[in-house]
């Protein structure tokens, strides 16, 4: 059989890497796309992946990731759109070019990606897209309009696609995790202190799980356990939908 080909959006990251990972224990050949050429080589050589640095906030780079993957491996099965960041801002003073490039790299590139894998999965006849959304999807937050209006559209670019892949075998969803342990949640936390007035060392459990069920931070593997079943054959019926992984934060 021949092994299915992967490409992973923010690969280098935290979510990233432990998907990779799993994707590579079980067979599947993995190309990481995302910013640092120095890092990203390192982590792929560590991992045994390709690395393709890519900054998906310009479209002729989605393009050219697309193309390279195609022409080294002839085919793409699954794409993991993760590639993401945060910026905090109240809208009064959120910067315009902000605005855009959140939008481009976590709206944008999901679709145009989602766009250019698309041949190649409905010529298989099969084919995997899961979309790293956030709660920040299904709730919004003060000062991150731009991550939360992103993160939202991706539910809806997810459903669309959901809803065109299914005759050809593609399946489409959405994750939508809480806190993750990973370098964008650490990034997070000087502002969050600010905001609240409250030490750095206390945003874990004052700010992140707060109102969360569970109190602790969720793990990438966490994450990428989820994301492997999604993309697995025994998930063929599931599109369309919205996983949480939230620790309970949307069950109150
Ligand atoms: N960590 C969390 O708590 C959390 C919660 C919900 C959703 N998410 C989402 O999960 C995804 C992965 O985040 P993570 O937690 O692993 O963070 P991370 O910062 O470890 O990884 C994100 C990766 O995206 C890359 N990236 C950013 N802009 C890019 C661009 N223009 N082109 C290419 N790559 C780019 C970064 O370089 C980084 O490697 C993101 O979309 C994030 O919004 C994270």
């Amino acid at each position: 059989m021949t092994s299915k080909v992967a490409i992973i959006t923010g690969g280098t990251g935290g979510i990233g890497q432990s998907t990779a990972k799993i994707f590579i224990e079980e067979g599947t050949q993995v190309v990481l796309a995302d910013l640092d050429e120095e890092k990203g080589q390192q982590v792929a050589e560590n991992l045994g992946a390709i690395f393709i640095q890519a900054d998906l906030a310009e479209r002729e780079q989605c393009r050219r990731l697309t193309k390279a993957t195609l022409e080294r491996f002839g085919r793409v099965d699954i794409l993991v759109n993760n590639a993401g960041f945060q910026h905090m801002d109240p809208i009064e003073s959120f910067p315009e070019d902000k605005w855009d490039e959140m939008l481009k790299v976590m709206l944008t590139a999901p679709f145009l990606l989602t766009k250019y894998v698309w041949p190649s999965m409905k010529k298989s006849g099969w084919g995997r897209i899961v979309n790293i959304s956030s709660i920040q999807g299904l709730i919004a937050s003060p000062f991150k309009a731009a991550y939360v209006s992103a993160k939202t559209g991706l539910l809806g670019l997810t459903r669309t696609t959901a809803l065109e892949g299914g005759e050809f075998g593609i399946t489409a969803n959405a994750l939508c995790p809480a806190y993750v342990d990973t370098p964008l949640i650490a990034g997070q936390m000087a502002d969050q202190a600010t905001l609240h007035g409250i030490p750095v060392e206390e945003v874990p459990e004052k700010v992140f799980l707060k109102s969360t069920a569970i109190k602790r931070m969720i793990r990438p593997e966490e994450v990428a356990s989820l994301i492997q079943y999604l993309c697995s054959d025994a998930a063929g019926a599931i599109t369309g939908a919205s996983w949480t992984i939230d620790l309970g934060f949307t069950a109150q």
